[in-house]
């Protein structure tokens, strides 16, 4: 089987718009900054954006924690901006999703403000999880937050006196709506309906597992910790419950009521593939994250594991498998491969090896400059996980550092050279510019734009089948069709096969021999 929809084999780039360009020179990335750049993406060869919340908000988790799901923050724009932006990405033929963020909103959205204004008992609390204090002062149950700390605020009333618990699943200024109540299915359908009209191609679904708890809402038996190193696993009765796929049979019906291929991938960390698969049955999300190339080791049987199963786990139900190596909530791939020369070769091979499979891959900004993970200093941070954490996480920051555009500006061509951005840059970011790269060979950039480029006219049109080929064991080769792929993790040489024709190399080479952390892909003959 080849592809038939856009999407199953397409390559989305996240914008994390806050750090990808600055049109209004404030040191925060905007839509207008963003349009202005799409003639890169366009060169690049991506086939679909996918913006991260750009939404009204008081900006507590970086826009995540959204007020008016239906209007621009003037951070950001205006609506009007981002007309323009679809209508200019449309013309160079790259689509565009946008972030949809069901599981809670703001603090200051009317929705709970007038929730807080009524009082325990209400109508309006119903759309929220309020619950009466025990009467020893503890939380109604163990459930921690996402950032540290429990996942219940009790609020205080002007006299002073303490009334209900709320819940949040992330920082107290984003609680969680109560998915059970029809005044929240409905407002979310009109919501996607707005964007829909608009002209969007498709939505991202942000944590896409939470939005139905397990009912009775009982103590977690183990509370081991979320975050771990550079690996993340929500385990607990407040994810993945078997109720939330309702929500999105809805929200299929919903997408495919309208012409033209729209699509949504839901943000769903959940335990094991077959989990996962349960969001991308026939009848649901038409694609969802899988992390578990993302959360494996540099290492060559965790790479193969997570992709075999991971390809059949998605075949299972009939979907397109999708790619992540890195996104605003994780540490760098490039850090994550041990930094320095080794964590940058070891990207460009992941690269290699991560667009070489059946599915869509999804790009995080700046991965494709080879940038590193920052370690930007305790004060400059805003990512709320540091403080919310006391500390133990030091937050997600570090993956979130404005892009360097141009080495030789004061701004690095990110925002005018009067203004800060609203992270700093490492001193020798200048060095990772887009336009240093641009043209040169041998840089992560034209890597990229050559692996898309070979995507574009050799891979996609591959059959889905990957066929492991024999190598040593610690490296991988597979072939798809006419095109073969391998990449080296170990000290052993690694061949390509036979009659194999070098189409692009990670690193400067032999064409047909690949040392440790290489990757190649080569077209070979049709099989017999
Ligand atoms: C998702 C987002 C993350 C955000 C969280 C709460 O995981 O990717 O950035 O903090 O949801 O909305």
């Amino acid at each position: 089987m080849t592809e038939t929809v856009w999407w199953r084999g397409a390559v989305f780039y996240e914008i994390y718009l806050r750090s990808f360009a600055d049109g209004n020179g404030d040191g925060v990335g905007d839509l207008v900054g963003a349009r202005r750049r799409l003639p890169y993406l366009a060169q690049l060869g991506v086939d679909a954006v996918w913006l991260t919340p750009f939404y009204r908000s008081p900006m507590a988790d970086g826009g995540y924690d959204v007020e008016n799901h239906c209007d621009v923050d003037p951070v950001f724009g205006s609506l009007e901006d981002f007309d323009a932006l679809l209508a200019e990405a449309h013309r160079l033929s790259i689509r565009v999703t946008v972030d949809i963020v069901p599981n809670h909103v703001s603090d200051q959205h009317r929705w709970f403000m007038t929730a807080v204004a009524a009082g325990p008992g209400s109508p309006e609390r119903d759309r929220f999880i309020f619950r009466d204090d025990a009467g020893d002062g503890s939380p109604p149950n163990n459930w921690g937050s996402d950032f540290g700390g429990p996942a219940w605020t009790r609020l205080t009333r002007p006299d002073g006196q303490l009334e209900q618990w709320y819940l949040h699943l992330f920082g107290p200024e984003q609680p969680d709506l109560n998915w059970e109540h029809p005044d929240v299915r409905a407002e979310f359908e009109a919501i996607l309906r707005f964007w829909l009209d608009r002209g969007v191609d498709g939505f991202r679904i942000d944590v896409a597992h939470g939005l139905v708890k397990a009912a009775g809402m009982p103590d977690n038996a183990v509370l081991p910790p979320t975050r771990s190193g550079t690996s993340y696993r929500p385990v607990g009765h407040q994810w993945d419950q078997p109720g939330v796929h309702s929500i999105y049979r809805d929200w299929r019906l919903l997408l495919d009521s309208y012409p033209g291929d729209r699509m949504a991938i839901g943000e769903a960390w959940v335990e094991t593939h077959e989990a996962l698969a349960r969001y991308v049955r026939p009848d649901e999300l038409h694609q969802a994250f899988n992390f578990h190339l993302l959360q494996a080791p540099w290492e060559a049987a965790a790479l193969r594991g997570a992709i075999v199963d991971s390809l059949a786990a998605a075949s299972a139900v009939g979907a397109a498998a999708t790619w992540v190596l890195s996104n605003h909530d994780v540490v760098r791939h490039v850090t994550r491969y041990g930094g320095g020369t080794a964590g940058q070769r070891r990207a460009r091979a992941a690269a290699l090896l991560m667009l070489a499979l059946p599915g869509a891959a999804y790009l995080y900004q700046g991965e494709e400059l080879g940038l590193p993970e920052v370690d930007v200093p305790d004060e400059a941070r805003r990512d709320p996980m540091l403080q919310r954490s006391s500390g133990a996480h030091r937050g997600r920051d570090g993956a979130r550092v404005p892009l360097p555009w141009e080495a030789r500006a004061p701004g690095l061509g990110f925002c005018p050279p009067e203004v800060a951005p609203w992270l700093p840059w490492p001193e020798d970011w200048h060095e990772l510019a887009v336009d240093r790269q641009h043209g040169q060979t041998d840089s992560v950039l034209s890597l990229y734009a050559e692996a898309l480029r070979h995507r574009r006219s050799q891979v996609r049109s591959q059959p889905q089948h990957v066929e492991w080929l024999d190598a040593p064991p610690e490296a991988l080769l597979f072939r798809r069709g006419t095109m073969a792929c391998g990449v080296n993790l170990g000290d052993a040489p690694l061949s390509a096969p036979a009659e194999g024709r070098l189409l692009v190399r990670s690193s400067p080479g032999p064409a047909t021999v690949l040392e440790r952390d290489a990757a190649a892909w080569w077209l070979v003959p049709a099989q017999a």
